[in-house]
């Protein structure tokens, strides 16, 4: 089989393997030969859709502070955070910013000319810096052009990895089939990144592109590194019915309501003080507890709806500000919020789960790092605040970056190949997947995962409805097993490819589960109607999840806390 080296392997191109790949280039001087690989092309990455902004202390002088962004990172989580990595987060994304901007990115301004911040769910200062409503596109295509600078990277664009080879220990490879020309190969490095972003299409309504299927979590997970935190997945509260499309938290940082069928602003019972801009979890359970009461809208396909009011905002604010989603609303449902209330609810969104990391954004594996949406450095906890994900992306891509550089100037050796899994491995994907001849679509099996995991782990959770799922989860594995891909060719195969992501997506789901019904508690966006309250004396955990062959195995892992003690939340 061809195997084809180079020094270091950034899987994932979105805004966390970029930054990464700036960082290596400019701590090497732009001397390390580094591949980037992605199943899409570089720019098409789920991080161009990134909406409202980025979070970063920048205006001290003007009240807000390195303590306060932790606070309200901290009690957001609701105290899952751990606090030394939250602490590092806030003292490195101010930084993170200026860089952007030297790169060009163009930040919106005030009218003296500083970058302009704009009010986001959950912090207690307006901290969002933003491109108008199209920040996560902006900042790839700076980064982007950084890189194009140095000569020393290799895209393999729509490449898809199906496996993580470790060799005694340490990373050795990955097997991966280049779609384009339906090649089988290994790609060996010294280190690798994982950055290869989400995984929000285990959900049927999502804001997610049809590619985050969290492949990255599957392959690592299967390799034997653990999960930490995957119950943890966040429901947005503005997502478009029925396309699910986010509706930018911008939209209610600059001012929008959300109302109910009696025309109330609702959030005022359930957080007076913040009402609107409470954090996410507070926000999307209060929207769905609407709906349940019968004061939602009737919506297509059961998605009940509220509204997103921003038609006192006026035309002038809407088109500068949030071009694109006016734009959204016209092309998809033909309305204009300019004059017309936008029918949103909530909406799987981000999970602060991932590969365990730590605060240096290492894995369990010497070589490996992880950084962005696929890693969890303990950083988010329970609930993440809007804007601190962009931002997470930066600080630790910088950060994996930096420690790859430093790891290759200790002149790391290459592992040695297990060339038979390697083998094995393609065996498994062309002579097994490819070539058996089953009953099932694995398309149905995609879609009936979809749909019950927006019904057995939504917003509000029990533990029969989760055994339910873990049920229905085990049969659509055993149904999985009887598959045919109908096209049986090599090049270009979406089929092939889209049933390994249905693959990934069927373990994925089973460990989200798993760790939710193992959690016995209501902690940030896991909320059991079962078990109503946060308990602080068995769950103040991390979960961790690890691969057995068999069914899941769920441990914990104490939180880090250096200030901070667990409060009430009450926004
Ligand atoms: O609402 C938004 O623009 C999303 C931001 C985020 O998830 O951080």
């Amino acid at each position: 089989m061809q195997q084809i080296t180079h020094d270091v392997l950034i899987l994932g191109t979105g805004l966390a393997g970029l930054r990464a790949a700036v960082e290596i280039c400019i701590r090497t001087r732009g001397s390390a030969d580094i591949a980037i690989v992605s199943k899409v092309q570089v720019m098409r990455s789920h991080s161009v859709c990134a909406e409202g902004g980025t979070a970063a202390v920048m205006r001290p002088e003007e009240g807000d502070s390195l303590e306060l962004h932790a606070w309200d990172t901290v009690k957001g989580s609701d105290f899952l955070a751990d606090q030394d990595t939250v602490e590092r987060f806030v003292r490195t994304s101010p930084d993170e910013i200026r860089l952007l901007e030297h790169r060009g990115v163009p930040w919106s301004r005030r009218e003296d000319g500083r970058i302009m911040q704009r009010p986001f769910g959950g912090h207690s200062f307006p901290r969002a810096c933003m491109a108008a409503d199209k920040t996560g596109f902006f900042e790839m295509q700076a980064l982007y052009d950084t890189l194009l600078k140095y000569n020393n990277f290799k895209r393999y664009d729509e490449c898809f990895v199906t496996s993580l080879l470790l060799d005694d220990g340490r990373f050795a490879g990955l097997t991966l089939l280049d779609a384009p020309t339906g090649a089988f190969y290994v790609l060996r490095g010294k280190a690798l990144l994982i950055a290869s972003g989400g995984l929000g299409n285990l959900y049927g309504f999502t804001t997610y592109s049809q590619t985050v299927t969290g492949d990255g979590q599957a392959i690592a997970y299967r390799a034997g590194l653990p999960l930490e935190d995957p119950e943890f997945l966040q429901f947005h509260p503005t997502g478009l019915v029925p396309s699910g499309i986010l509706m930018t938290e911008g939209c209610r940082g600059e001012g929008g309501y959300l109302r109910n069928n009696q025309g109330e602003r609702f959030m005022e019972k359930y957080a007076p003080k913040m009402m609107e801009l409470g954090p996410r979890d507070i926000v999307s359970r209060s929207e769905m507890t609407e709906i349940l009461e019968g004061r939602g809208f009737p919506g297509p396909d059961g998605l009940d709806y509220i509204q997103l009011d921003m038609t006192h905002l006026g035309a002038e604010k809407i088109n500068k500000r949030l071009p694109l989603i006016r734009e959204v609303c016209m092309k998809f449902l033909g309305i204009d919020p300019i004059t017309e209330p936008i029918p949103i609810r909530p909406v799987a969104h981000y999970s602060m789960g991932g590969i365990e990391a730590d605060i240096d954004g290492r894995t369990k594996v010497e070589n490996v790092w992880a950084a962005g949406e696929v890693a969890c450095h303990s950083m988010h906890g329970a609930n993440r605040l809007g804007c601190n994900s962009t931002a997470e992306c930066l600080v630790w891509g910088g950060i994996t970056g930096g420690e790859i550089a430093k790891y290759l100037g200790e002149s790391p050796k290459l592992s040695g190949l297990p060339e038979d899994k390697a083998r094995e491995e393609e065996k498994r994907v062309f002579d097994g997947l490819l070539k058996q001849s089953g009953t099932e679509n694995p398309a149905h099996i995609r879609r009936e995962l979809r749909t019950l995991m927006d019904k057995h782990a939504g917003v509000y959770r029990t533990g029969d409805s989760m055994k339910e799922g873990l049920a229905k989860i085990a049969e659509l594995k055993q149904r999985f097993r009887e598959i045919t891909i109908q096209d049986k060719s090599r090049v270009y195969n979406t089929n092939l490819i889209q049933a390994l992501e249905t693959e990934n997506m069927l373990d994925l789901a089973e460990v989200l589960l798993f760790a939710g019904l193992a959690r016995e508690e209501s902690r940030g966006a896991h909320s059991r109607r079962d078990f109503p309250k946060r308990d602080d004396v068995q769950f103040l955990a991390h979960s961790m999840v690890y691969y057995t062959g068999g069914s899941p195995k769920v441990g914990y892992k104490p939180v880090t806390i250096t200030t901070w003690k667990p409060v009430e939340r009450k926004y």
